[in-house]
């Protein structure tokens, strides 16, 4: 049931006029092909979308066939800078990047530059990008409608200390997609389940009203966690799901990722033991201060409290830490309330890919579809049992499709590196 809605919600995000209004975003991104291993040369990327941000500096190299020298930095990005003004946050990003080029000795090279920006973006072209909204934790002013990739080349040209060649800008799911289709020629899926969930495919371009021409592919950032926005998850929404959109900074905003991604798992977990312990049904009803405080209960606590052997062990430490007085069946009840949480998230997740390999393989008219999805994200590879619970379901669900899951070698900094590889090969094929 999930699966058909967000099927039917696929289309109205790709029609040319039922978009502006649709749930789920489907935006083109202007990827038009998955790398093909002869891209070469010297690259920067910048991941921004979780708590970190990061630079790198990758140098491909045609014959290896391999990424050959990868340096990267993490810069942490606080709370505060998270919730202010735009042009902080991008002088932030400039300054971190020009530690790095000290670093690395590249001061003085213009280098094309791949943008991982983890937010839903309506892309004009490759280089120009605008912010619809934030989501996860960021809510910086003045960037909402704006192009991203001005406000960093703004940013960079206030300092004056170094430049930048061309921008390729692109989702965290493409870059998942272009980093494992670097491996895996067949990958033409990416996805995500961290601190957010999304996922991206190679879209027929016949189907991609919005943007002009029939022939070839493009990849469409579906921005899958907007689902529901219109309510059309209501009847599987659970008090403890409206008590975790409420008290999120964009109510009302991005309903199917508040039911999956990492940023909100451990409060919906928080929020049942709270209901289980009014009732009287957990701790003889003696709650703690700790358990009553939102983003106490941490994400990952869950995949701590699942694990196959330490689980009950883990769950009754955690207990302790968080001042509650249990005896053994309490830890057995919260074990089974953190499973119960992580099982729906990957089954809801599972019904979305299903929904995806569906209509690749309806796209081409086949019987029997083999593709590959290129996966990143903490709750995938963290949580014991997720990624077994979220493949078992959709193989349920799309009996035809016969996917293949491949783990980001290194999370989506060197996608992004790929995807301006790819970027700057195609324009080199131009001229
Ligand atoms: C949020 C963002 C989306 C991103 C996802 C995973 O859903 O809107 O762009 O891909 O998080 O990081």
């Amino acid at each position: 049931e999930v699966s058909a809605r967000l099927k039917r919600d696929f289309s109205r995000g790709l029609g040319k006029h039922s978009h502006h209004k649709a749930p789920v975003k489907m935006l083109p991104t202007f990827v038009r092909a998955t790398p093909d291993g002869t891209e070469k040369g010297d690259f920067l990327a910048l991941d921004l979308g979780g708590t970190n941000f990061r630079v790198l500096h990758v140098r491909v190299v045609e014959e290896q066939q391999k990424v050959l020298k990868m340096d990267s930095q993490i810069c942490a990005i606080p709370q505060d800078m998270m919730l202010g003004t735009g042009e902080q946050l991008f002088d932030h990003i400039a300054a971190c990047l020009s530690d790095f080029l000290v670093s690395q000795d590249l001061k003085g090279q213009t280098l094309p530059l791949g943008f991982t920006f983890s937010f839903p973006c309506e892309q004009k072209e490759i280089d120009k990008s605008i912010l619809i909204r934030w989501t996860k934790g960021f809510n910086c002013s003045g960037v909402e409608g704006k192009d991203v990739v001005k406000l960093l080349k703004e940013a960079i040209h206030r300092r004056g200390d170094y430049d930048i060649g061309s921008v390729a800008m692109v989702n965290d799911t493409v870059g998942t997609m272009m980093s494992c289709g670097y491996r895996d020629q067949s990958c033409e899926i990416g996805m995500i389940i961290g601190t957010g969930t999304n996922a991206c495919y190679m879209e027929e371009m016949k189907n991609v009203k919005r943007v002009e021409g029939e022939d070839g592919r493009m990849c469409i950032n579906t921005e899958w966690g907007g689902f529901g926005d219109d309510g059309s998850l209501k009847d599987i929404q659970t008090e403890f799901d409206r008590v975790v959109d409420k008290m999120s900074i964009n109510t009302g905003v991005h309903t199917f990722e508040k039911m999956i991604s990492g940023m909100y798992l451990g409060e919906i977990v928080r929020l049942v033991l709270v209901k289980l312990t009014e009732d009287k049904l957990l701790f003889k009803g003696q709650s703690s201060e700790a358990l009553k405080t939102p983003g106490r209960f941490e994400t990952k606590f869950i995949s701590e409290i699942e694990e196959q052997d330490n689980g009950l062990e883990n769950a009754q430490n955690i207990l302790t830490k968080l001042g509650l007085k249990w005896e053994l069946v309490d830890s057995r009840v919260v074990r089974l309330v953190c499973d119960t949480i992580s099982s729906r998230s990957a089954r809801l997740c599972a019904a979305a890919l299903a929904t995806i390999a569906n209509r690749i393989r309806v796209n081409r008219g086949l019987d029997h579809l083999k593709t590959t999805v290129g996966v990143d994200g903490t709750v995938y590879r963290k949580h014991p049992n997720f990624s077994d619970e979220l493949k078992a379901t959709v193989r349920l669900l799309a009996p035809e499709c016969d996917i293949t899951f491949l783990v980001s070698e290194d999370g989506s900094g060197k996608g992004a590196a790929m995807v301006t590889a790819v970027a700057v090969w195609f324009i080199y094929c131009l001229l």
